[in-house]
């Protein structure tokens, strides 16, 4: 992780006691694949396991609204990938999993926020903007299909970290420009009103080393069709490394272990002297990327199988996850409370 913006402007009186307060948020879309938990899931877990911070990890289901998703499949989505978090690393007494839209302070924020939200700066977010370009370049309507959710996903978004006073949000170099809206609203408050009362987040944006590359080299991500699946039965997973493209060196012939996916996959998962190993033999030659494939799949297996069983096992006692997920959303709900109330009054409401 590399800081790219400037120190978080601290508020007066609040700096000693107070825990590092770490929140990120990840949309139930879809299943999570390796390049997910490998960017950002297990960097999180990393930062977790220093007790000195407090990590917020939630599951941003309404901003999963603005695609309208079928009300049952959002539902299970959102449970699906609450479990996946806990399941993966994230299930430690100082990290908080919950569902933002059970923290309603956070819808509060966004309606507080919007009127101080310059509808210039919301303009100047990439996602609207490419909703814009790809309506002018079809002679649509600019804003055809544009609802007021994808709009304001950058308000939202700033809502989630200013409501919960977060000092640090680790994202992909994607939201890098959603992070400077949420700075700039919360800078923008202090002038509007008084500072103090919402804190300037950092951002932690992920190093490249922190990107996988999917079945066809491209970096690993739903939109190219090229994920392994992260808690998939082994032979889903293995038939998936199968798939993984290589180019038609014979097995006898040397190759460079730096342009094959198969050897930056085993990078992001097996020990130091496994990856030597093979890597040696690429460059002597006498390896066959079928072979590769076989040791890749056992390597990932032996990683993700604990996380694996612990999902099925959090999936299959609906009162457990319910637990969890309670007492992390009643600590999210408390320290956002805290927050709209503090906004509020500055507001004169
Ligand atoms: N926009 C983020 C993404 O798509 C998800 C998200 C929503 C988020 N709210 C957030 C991330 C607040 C960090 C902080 O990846």
């Amino acid at each position: 992780m590399t800081h790219t913006t400037a120190q978080p402007e601290r508020q007066t009186g609040a700096a000693t006691a107070r825990r590092t307060a770490t929140l990120t948020g990840v949309q139930p879309t879809g299943e999570l694949h390796l390049g997910n938990y490998v960017g950002a899931i297990r960097p999180l877990a990393d930062l977790a396991a220093d007790p000195v911070r407090e990590v917020y990890v939630f599951v941003a289901d309404l901003h999963a609204l603005n695609s309208r998703p079928d009300p049952a499949a959002l539902r299970e989505r959102s449970r699906r990938l609450a479990a996946a978090l806990l399941a993966c690393g994230l299930d430690r007494p100082n990290v908080h999993v919950y569902r933002q839209s059970r923290v309603p302070a956070v819808a509060g924020m966004a309606a507080l926020l919007s009127t101080v939200a310059a509808k210039g700066l919301l303009n100047r977010a990439h996602a609207y903007k490419a909703s814009v370009a790809a309506n002018v370049a079809a002679g649509r309507d600019p804003d055809h299909g544009v609802n007021m959710g994808l709009y304001n996903y950058p308000l939202l978004m700033a809502a989630d970290i200013l409501a919960l006073d977060a000092d640090d949000v680790p994202v992909g170099a994607d939201q890098a420009q959603h992070l400077e809206i949420a700075a700039d609203l919360a800078r923008q408050f202090s002038r509007s009103y008084r500072p103090g009362v919402l804190r300037v987040p950092r951002a932690l944006i992920a190093e490249r080393t922190a990107t996988l590359p999917g079945l066809d080299g491209r970096k690993m991500s739903k939109s190219y069709d090229n994920t392994i699946t992260l808690l998939a039965e082994p032979n889903v997973m293995s038939n998936q490394i199968r798939r993984i493209v290589t180019d038609s060196t014979p097995p006898d012939e040397p190759k460079d272990p730096d342009r094959c996916t198969l050897v930056a996959l085993l990078r992001a998962f097996a020990d130091p002297r496994t990856v030597a190993a093979v890597e040696a033999r690429y460059r002597t030659g006498g390896v066959g990327y079928g072979e590769v494939k076989q040791v890749l799949a056992n390597v990932i297996d032996a990683h993700v199988a604990p996380m694996r069983d612990r999902y099925h096992r959090l999936l299959s006692d609906p009162a457990e996850l319910d637990a969890r997920l309670a007492e992390g959303e009643q600590h999210a709900r408390r320290r956002a409370d805290r927050t709209l109330a503090r906004t509020m009054a500055a507001m004169g409401l």
